[in-house]
């Protein structure tokens, strides 16, 4: 009898909203989007669509406007939601902590030169009479060798943020390294499937997101979905990713690898892990 009411209440058990399990704490502009979209096939996975910013704009409002914000979900899925800047937030770490302890985290990074680019490419979609990127990466130096900008501008944002070793270091202050998963965003473009099965493995989902979710659309030179909840035909991301960079000079490269070999070898070493970025 006992059994039977308990059947009868699952079947009707009514989804409720519920602080999230899991995150996507960053990068900007290393592939946060397609990681969540990809995250969304799983039918035990539930994220809000959009960023919700909760760790960093709007803590001020508390953990029941946050959990709101949330997509209601039955007992055991999971529920999620990503905004990058957490990533880069210095409270973030201790506030994600005093939600939930045994919060799972995700990170996905990128070569930050390439990443650098697209974060600029950005910019540059909003606002055209922006400077190129190379006046913007790389200022005089003092040292008086005239004319030629030699300098990488560790100030400026899209090139601040690629140096991730500083924010890993704080989140693993709080957090156990096991739970944190980083995704290497150049994986995830070339091999979305093998990346997507480590996800689900370190959710703890069963592996449902396969080879069979993916085709490459050699037009966009992404891979894109064969369908989702939303839209049984194929389809890409948006417009806004995926976007073609412009041309930057190599010597304006060149520069700008030499000043990240450093902070990716302290990278690599935090996090245990080899992405081999040139
Ligand atoms: P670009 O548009 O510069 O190529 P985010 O979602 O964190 O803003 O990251 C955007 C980046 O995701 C894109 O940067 C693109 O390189 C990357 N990306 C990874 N997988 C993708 C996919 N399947 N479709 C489109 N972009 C993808």
């Amino acid at each position: 009898d006992d059994g039977y009411k308990y059947t009868r209440l699952k079947q009707n058990e009514v989804p409720v909203k519920r602080l999230p399990d899991a995150l996507v704490i960053g990068v900007k502009k290393c592939g946060t989007r397609a990681l969540l979209e990809f995250l969304r096939l799983h039918p035990d996975v539930r994220a809000a669509g959009s960023e919700v910013h909760f760790f960093d704009k709007f803590y001020h409002k508390g953990f029941e406007w946050y959990r709101d914000k949330m997509p209601p979900t039955l007992e055991g899925q999971i529920t999620m939601e990503k905004t990058p800047s957490y990533w880069v937030t210095r409270s973030a770490p201790r506030r994600v902590y005093a939600m939930n302890p045994g919060v799972k985290l995700l990170a996905v990074v990128r070569d930050p030169v390439t990443r650098a680019i697209s974060d600029y490419t950005q910019s540059a979609s909003k606002r055209p009479s922006l400077p190129r990127f190379e006046e913007l990466a790389l200022v005089n130096s003092s040292a008086g060798w005239g004319l030629v900008p030699s300098v990488v501008d560790a100030s400026w944002a899209p090139v601040r943020l690629g140096v991730y070793a500083r924010p890993l270091r704080r989140w693993l202050r709080r957090f156990p390294r096991a739970s944190l998963l980083l995704i290497s965003g150049e994986s995830l473009v070339i091999d979305p499937a093998a990346e997507m099965a480590r996800v689900q493995e370190f959710l703890g989902l069963k592996r449902v997101i396969t080879e069979k979710h993916f085709y490459f659309n050699s037009t966009k030179g992404f891979p894109c979905l064969l369908k989702s909840e939303s839209r049984s035909t194929p389809h890409c991301l948006g417009k806004t990713k995926g976007r073609s960079h412009p041309h930057i000079d190599p010597k304006t490269i060149e520069r700008l690898r030499d000043f990240y070999r450093p902070f990716n070898e302290r990278f690599y070493e935090l996090a245990g892990i080899n992405f081999g970025w040139p």
